[in-house]
């Protein structure tokens, strides 16, 4: 137990057991109140549809140590809430807002040691999740449910952290028209494995997703949202109902408008039209913000800022996003837990 043996200044985005993870059951319709255990195994009925119809959704948040050694949960609220529309997707039960906030925040209190120091750029992931259990075997939705949270000290999750990454557009759909794109379901993560996997096979950090319906504008970057600057200097990012609305993005398009003063908006990029902008990220709790140095489409890989710097706007809004989420700049209110 502990965390004697962890370098933090080599972290990635890997597995590593913690000592504690929450755990709760919904049976007859409640939830228990939820208990810590050393358990990292997970015991369930070879019945349950999370394991044969994907009945299942997760969520993605950190926590990060401070200067004054105090520690921040960067909006919990959301990732409840989020989790909740993903349960109202796949009519699985809400962990309610409270006890969700209360299940990360014990996690984190048992699992201090494993918080990355403050200026190593590291943080604590929390992973929850949610699943259909029980036996079963028809196609409907489960007896039971499980909840748990568990976590682990992460760096960064492309290569390189704050360095720009190429990725190449993929020909396949992570999420249909009217489908579940917009819920953080196992199912849209399954569907990218191949995807990925041809993409870092070329070379790429991942795959760009365009969207199902006319594969004429960009959705997503991997498991990442996507956003990008234009030549008159507003925060664009793809607005669309098969996209997973990334915390992450609309905290910084609430920062760009509040803070940097830019023009945002939500709408349409258009993937024969790059030359409008001059710099891209991704943008996600796991990938925090990572820079696009280029996009490769058929055969032409169109490069924003730079292969290998960092556009300026970019560097703005990660040093504002960290600022906050390390606590060295004041953050919005409600924004930390
Ligand atoms: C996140 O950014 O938290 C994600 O869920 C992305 C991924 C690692 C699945």
């Amino acid at each position: 137990m502990g965390s004697k043996n962890i370098d933090w200044t080599t972290l990635g985005f890997s597995y590593i057991k913690t000592d504690l993870r929450y755990v709760s059951h919904w049976r007859e319709g409640a939830w228990d109140a939820g208990t810590l255990t050393e358990d990292n195994q997970v015991h369930i009925s070879e019945g349950s549809t999370a394991l044969h119809y994907g009945q299942q959704c997760f969520e993605g948040l950190k926590a990060y140590r401070c200067q004054d050694g105090s520690i921040n949960l960067f909006r919990p609220d959301q990732n409840a809430a989020r989790m909740q529309r993903s349960c109202d997707r796949l009519l699985m039960p809400h962990m309610p807002t409270e006890q969700f906030i209360d299940a990360c925040v014990q996690v984190v209190r048992a699992n201090e040691d494993f918080i990355p120091p403050y200026g190593s750029g590291g943080s604590l992931y929390l992973r929850p999740y949610l699943i259909g259990v029980g036996d079963n075997i028809g196609v409907r939705s489960a007896p039971e449910f499980l909840f748990s949270v568990f976590c682990i000290p992460v760096g960064a999750y492309f290569k390189g952290g704050l360095t720009p990454t190429n990725f190449v557009v993929s020909g396949y759909d992570r999420a249909a028209p009217n489908g579940t794109g917009a819920a953080k379901v196992g199912g849209n993560y399954a569907a990218s494995l191949l995807p990925g996997y041809e993409a870092k096979q070329q070379n790429f950090g991942d795959c760009i997703y365009l969207d199902p319906e006319t594969h004429t504008k960009i959705e997503e970057v991997g498991a990442a949202n996507f956003f990008a600057i234009d030549r008159a200097g507003r925060f664009v990012t793809p607005k669309s109902p098969s996209i997973l609305a990334s915390i992450t993005k609309y905290s910084l398009l609430h920062i760009a408008e509040h803070r940097l003063g830019m023009a945002v908006e939500e709408g349409d990029v258009y993937i024969d039209r790059l030359d409008e902008y001059s710099e891209a990220g991704a943008c996600g709790t796991a990938a925090v913000i990572t820079p696009i140095g280029g996009i490769q489409y058929n055969d032409t890989l169109h490069v924003f800022h730079s292969e290998t710097e960092v556009g300026p706007v970019t560097r703005r809004l990660y040093d504002e996003l960290c600022g906050i989420q390390y606590g060295d700049l004041e953050a919005p209110e409600g924004w930390i837990v």
